[in-house]
């Protein structure tokens, strides 16, 4: 029997590393169980860096064929080295996944590569790729294992043809026509990347609007700049099958509501309808752990699941599957074990959808706001406006503010526009100390910069922006 630890954590991803690392920190003698060869979870891996390495890298190229010329550089059409943008994308994966590892190092983590499973309370099995499984000790668990792509019943993903964003990530040709399933934050952000780079890009969805659950005036407006980049949607409709011919894929669509079907021609589809809770192989079951209805492990107070000793946090309980609600969690689960008190306030947790422009969100909706029967005001400011955004050719989107109505506290704000994924956090800091739009309108934002608009769209909320 090997050591016996204080925590042993089940993944790396965010919410196990920072876990680890937090836990560490408070003193607690820890060790963390990876079935990757790499550690950092699908974040890292393939998912959020190596996302945004393409679309940062997309979004160059593009802005080098179609708005140099505007700020008067000649630069001639540019060239697309595919090869090239991948291995920017490994190297960046490669530097975030070992830097993961100096700091496991740094902090004095124990690191077990293999399959880890709960054995019974205090009890984890370390199965490696190869060699001898062993079992170690410890007084808590903490199970981050993630999540893992939602499959389309009777279409096989072979991450080649049909591919989930795994696949989306490593094509190794731009596709003439990629059909994405989903209008939610997967197909946009991967849609823009392959349609940046020359595909036609079709995007199939269930509802009848992108990014559901997003404030419906985000939902409208985004979807108009979407096509005018040159996205095609087919909204209200379903995917019900994909024939495979030689390079080519028949793609059948039909209405939500069933009716006729049509016929898509392209080469590669791109399954993002959501992901599931990853518990494959890590003996929930057998340990007595209850799960939810949705397949999550179920949690109650402090991360605890209902078996002492084991906790959860991350993709693989409920909430939104998001690194940085991950990353909290981990903080807050390690404090707690520490005898301190972690907590993670769900209510200013921000969201941000890293295509051209962002979109960037926190709190809550007008369609929230109305079914909950809370009277608020609204205040709204265009980049159109706004001198920074002249300046940089950034000019697409707006602010908005949702303030109640007779306390002007801040309840939600919604941004659509270029680095709104950086702005969104000064209106975090708000909402989490409670502000109102007034508090935002009286603070001095430095200027030009975007961030005036945020300023401005507060000071909507009381019909008194100094620029529109
Ligand atoms: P994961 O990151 O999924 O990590 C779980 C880890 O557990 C994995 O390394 C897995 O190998 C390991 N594991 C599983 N089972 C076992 C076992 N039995 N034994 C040992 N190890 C095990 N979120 C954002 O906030 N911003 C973004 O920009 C963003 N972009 C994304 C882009 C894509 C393409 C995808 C797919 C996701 C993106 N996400 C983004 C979501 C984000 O990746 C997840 O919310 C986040 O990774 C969840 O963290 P986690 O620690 O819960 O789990
Ligand atoms: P998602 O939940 O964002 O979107 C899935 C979309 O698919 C929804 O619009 C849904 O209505 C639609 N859909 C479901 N079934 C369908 C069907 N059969 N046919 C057509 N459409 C269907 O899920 P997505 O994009 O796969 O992302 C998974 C998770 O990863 C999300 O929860 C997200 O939070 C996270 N993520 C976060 C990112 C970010 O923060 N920037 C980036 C990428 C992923």
């Amino acid at each position: 029997m090997a050591d016996a630890y204080d925590l042993i954590v089940i993944g790396t991803g965010p919410g196990g590393y920072v876990c680890a690392i937090r836990a560490a920190q408070l003193g607690l003698k820890v060790a963390v169980v990876e079935k990757r060869e790499t550690y950092g979870g699908t974040c890292l891996n393939i998912g959020c860096i190596p996302s945004k390495a393409l679309l940062h890298a997309s979004e160059m190229f593009d802005e080098a064929g179609h708005g140099f010329e505007k700020l008067g550089i000649k630069v001639g059409t540019p060239k697309l080295d595919l090869k090239g943008m991948m291995k920017h994308k490994d190297e960046v994966v490669e530097a975030n996944v070992s830097g993961v590892a100096f700091l496991f190092k740094k902090n004095k983590i124990d690191t077990y590569q293999g399959t880890g499973k709960v054995e019974g309370p205090g009890k984890v099995s370390v199965t490696p790729d190869k060699g001898k499984a062993q079992t170690l000790e410890t007084k808590a668990i903490v199970i981050a294992t993630g999540s893992a792509s939602a499959n389309l019943p009777g279409i096989e993903v072979d991450e080649k043809q049909i591919v989930s964003s795994t696949g989306g990530l490593e094509l190794t040709k731009v596709p003439d026509h990629l059909v994405v399933v989903g209008a939610g934050v997967i197909g946009l952000e991967l849609g823009s990347v392959w349609r940046r780079l020359g595909a036609k890009v079709t995007v199939v969805e269930f509802l009848d609007t992108v990014l559901p659950g997003m404030d419906g005036e985000v939902r409208k407006q985004f979807k108009r700049m979407l096509e005018k980049q040159g996205l095609e949607f087919k909204l209200s409709s379903k995917v019900t099958g994909v024939e495979k011919s030689g390079k080519k894929l028949k793609v059948s669509v039909e209405p939500a509501k069933g009716g006729e079907a049509a016929t898509l021609d392209a080469d590669i589809v791109l399954v993002s309808i959501g992901r599931t809770p990853y518990t494959e192989g890590l003996g929930l079951k057998e340990a007595g752990v209850e799960m939810d209805e949705r397949g999550r492990v179920k949690t109650g107070d402090g991360f605890k699941t209902n078996v002492d000793g084991i906790y959860a946090i991350g993709d693989v309980i409920a909430g939104p599957m998001l690194a940085h609600k991950a990353e909290d969690e981990g903080i807050a689960v390690a404090e707690i074990l520490a005898g301190q008190h972690g907590h993670v306030n769900y209510d200013t947790i921000p969201s941000v959808v890293y295509t051209h422009p962002e979109v960037a969100v926190v709190g809550k909706t007008e369609e929230q706001l109305k079914e909950a029967g809370i009277e608020y005001r609204a205040g709204k400011f265009p980049f159109t406006a706004n001198g920074r955004a002249r300046a940089m050719n950034a000019t697409e989107g707006f602010v908005k503010f949702l303030a109640d109505k007779k306390t002007d506290e801040v309840l939600g704000c919604h941004i659509v526009g270029v680095g709104a994924g950086e702005m969104i956090h000064e209106v975090c800091v708000l909402m989490e100390f409670k502000g109102a739009a007034e508090d935002l309108g009286r603070i001095c934002h430095a200027h030009p910069t975007m961030s005036e608009a945020v300023r401005e769209a507060s000071l909507a909320v009381d019909k008194r922006p100094i620029h529109m």
